[in-house]
């Protein structure tokens, strides 16, 4: 098996486990991260003997968004031509289901990860926010438009807008979770659930998950562009430099509003 530094991959039945593993930094989606989630997803995807997948973090953080030591300094030509964001896009290709198991942190860039994943069980310890705006900038991953789509406009702007957090409760009261169980429990629920779907015809599963994310996909395409674009373009602002340094040092940063 392939030799990852950022995840853990396991196999439960016909289900293939991924596992998020950089706790040092609650799961933050570095490259490496990124890079190595996508290809495990895909190496499932082609196993005749995975029937879907299951992708978890640890009990305190299913991600804490996109790693921001890796993107602080850069501008918004390096962010551009860097394009971190498009290995997000392969998620999308993947035919088998797959099912986010979230416990604790659920944030930024790791929130959107989870809202491409096609169901999501949440531990009752989870929480369910897009921060970017405290770093000056805007989710950039599909926050801004499959996050609307899942919870509703006037959640959508709180969270965006201002920093809401939803509890696990509320993520399923707005549509963001299938189910809430106790956070002992999370992993296990997902896999039973990703082992009852893998034991169903094949072919009409991956046509049916295709079929749903129709229902969205030719609307969601030029939103996705758009935010992409206005994410990379935020680098070339003071206030975006300021918030992540402040995040990083540790401090309440002061907007300048350019
Ligand atoms: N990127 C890089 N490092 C991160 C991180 C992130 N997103 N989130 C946490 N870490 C690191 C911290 O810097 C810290 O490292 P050090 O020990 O080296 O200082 C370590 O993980 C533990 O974090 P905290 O000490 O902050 O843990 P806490 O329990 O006090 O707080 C938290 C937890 C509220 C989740 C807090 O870590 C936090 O606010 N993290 C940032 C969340 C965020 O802003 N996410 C959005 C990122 S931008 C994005 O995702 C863009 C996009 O759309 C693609």
């Amino acid at each position: 098996m392939t030799e990852y530094t950022s995840i853990l991959v396991e196999t439960h039945g016909r289900v293939g486990l991924i596992r998020l593993n950089r706790p040092e930094a609650l799961n933050a989606l570095n490259t490496a991260l990124i890079q190595e989630l996508m290809a495990a997803l895909e190496a499932f995807d082609a196993d005749n003997d995975i029937g879907a997948m299951v992708v978890t973090g640890s009990e305190k953080a299913f991600a804490a968004g996109a790693d921001i030591k890796e993107m602080a300094e850069a501008s918004a030509k390096e962010m551009h031509a860097r394009d971190h964001i498009a290995p997000f896009d392969r998620i999308l290709k993947i035919r088998k289901p797959v099912i986010a198991a979230v416990s604790g942190w659920c944030l930024g860039g790791g929130n959107e990860l989870a809202l491409s994943c096609d169901m999501l069980v949440a531990a009752d310890t989870a929480r369910f926010g897009q921060p970017e705006i405290n770093l000056g900038v805007i989710p950039g991953a599909g926050g801004t438009q499959r996050l609307t789509r899942a919870v509703g406009k006037p959640v959508a702007m709180e969270m965006v807008l201002n920093n809401r957090t939803l509890t696990a409760q509320e993520a399923l009261a707005y549509g963001l979770a299938n189910r809430v169980v106790p956070v002992e429990r999370c992993l296990e629920e997902a896999l039973a659930l990703a082992e009852e779907i893998a034991g169903r015809a094949p072919l009409a599963v991956q046509a049916a998950k295709r079929m749903v994310n129709q229902a969205f996909q030719a609307f969601l395409a030029e939103g996705l562009a758009e935010e992409r674009r206005t994410f990379y373009d935020l680098f070339d602002t003071l206030d975006q430099k300021e918030g992540m340094r402040a995040f990083m040092e540790k401090r309440k940063p002061e907007w300048k509003g350019e």
